[in-house]
C-alpha cells in the first residue's frame, strides 16, 4: 500500500463511517392513486419531488433547526415513510416515529400553490419525526409549537399564520407557541435547538429559565408587552 493509497483508504473509511448527509431512506407510497386527491398528487407533486424536499427538510432540521451536528445528537431513524391516503379531518398526521400520512381529500380540496403548501406541511410533519418530546412528557402543544416553528424558520408559514404577539398562553400550541419560541430564540440564539436537546429524556418547564434566566410566565408577559397585545 503506497502513501497515496493509504491516504485514500483513510479518507474512504472516514467518509463511510461519517456520512456527510442523511443515510435515511425516504419511501413515498400513493395508496389512493385513483381518487381525485391521489391523481392530483401524481400530477402536481409526484414522488420524486416529495423525496427531494424530504432530503432538504431533513438537512434543515439537523443543521439549522436543531443544530445536531453529530449522529449521536440526532434521533436514530433509518427511514421516513409517507403514505398518500384517503382520510378526513387533517392535512396530515405523523405516527409511529417515522411515518407520515397525507390526506388525499386535503390535497384535492386545496386552492392555491399545492407544491408550496405540501412543502410547508412537510416542514411540520418531518419535524415531528426528528424532535425530542421528553419521552412523551413534553406538553403536546409545545411539541406542536416546535413543529410549526420549523415552518416559520424555513419561510414556509402559511397565510393566516399567527402574527407576533398573538395568543393567550405560551402553550396554546401550533403557530401561537411557535411565535413565542421565535421570541425566545431572539433572546437566546439557538433557543429552540437547545430546548429540543434538553427534551431528549424528560421535560420540565424550568428549562425555559435555565436557558433564558427567566421563567416561562415572565417571558410570556414580556413577549406580550413587547408586541402591545
Ligand atoms: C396511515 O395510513 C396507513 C395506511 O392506510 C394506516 O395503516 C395507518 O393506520 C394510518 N395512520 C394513522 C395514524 O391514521
Ligand atoms: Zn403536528
Amino acid at each position: 500500500m503506497s502513501v497515496n493509497h493509504l491516504i485514500l483508504y483513510t479518507l474512504l473509511t472516514f467518509s463511510l463511517s461519517f456520512p456527510a448527509t442523511s443515510a435515511i431512506n425516504y419511501n413515498v407510497i400513493n395508496l389512493s392513486p385513483n381518487t381525485p386527491g391521489g391523481i392530483r398528487f401524481t400530477k402536481e407533486i409526484g414522488i420524486p419531488f416529495t423525496k427531494k424536499i424530504m432530503r432538504t427538510i431533513n438537512d434543515f432540521i439537523w443543521s439549522t433547526l436543531f443544530q445536531q451536528n453529530t449522529p449521536a445528537d440526532r434521533k436514530p431513524l433509518d427511514c421516513v415513510n409517507v403514505y398518500i391516503v384517503e382520510f378526513d379531518g387533517a392535512e396530515g398526521v405523523q405516527w409511529g416515529s417515522y411515518n407520515i400520512n397525507v390526506s388525499s381529500i386535503f390535497l384535492n380540496g386545496y386552492e392555491g400553490d399545492l407544491k408550496w403548501k405540501f412543502t410547508s406541511l412537510f416542514y411540520h410533519e418531518m419535524t415531528h419525526c426528528f424532535q425530542w418530546d421528553g419521552e412523551g412528557r413534553a406538553p403536546l402543544n409545545l411539541v406542536e409549537g416546535v413543529a410549526d416553528y420549523a415552518k416559520l424558520k424555513a419561510g414556509y408559514a402559511q397565510q393566516g399564520y399567527a402574527a407576533r404577539g398573538q395568543g393567550d398562553r405560551w402553550d396554546q400550541g401550533y403557530d401561537f407557541t411557535a411565535r413565542f419560541l421565535e421570541y425566545c430564540d431572539g433572546i437566546v440564539p439557538g433557543f429552540v435547538a437547545k430546548l429540543n436537546k434538553k427534551m431528549r429524556h424528560n421535560f420540565d418547564v424550568i428549562y425555559f429559565k435555565e436557558l433564558t434566566g427567566k421563567n416561562v410566565d415572565r417571558l410570556w408577559k414580556e413577549y406580550k408587552a413587547k408586541y402591545g397585545k
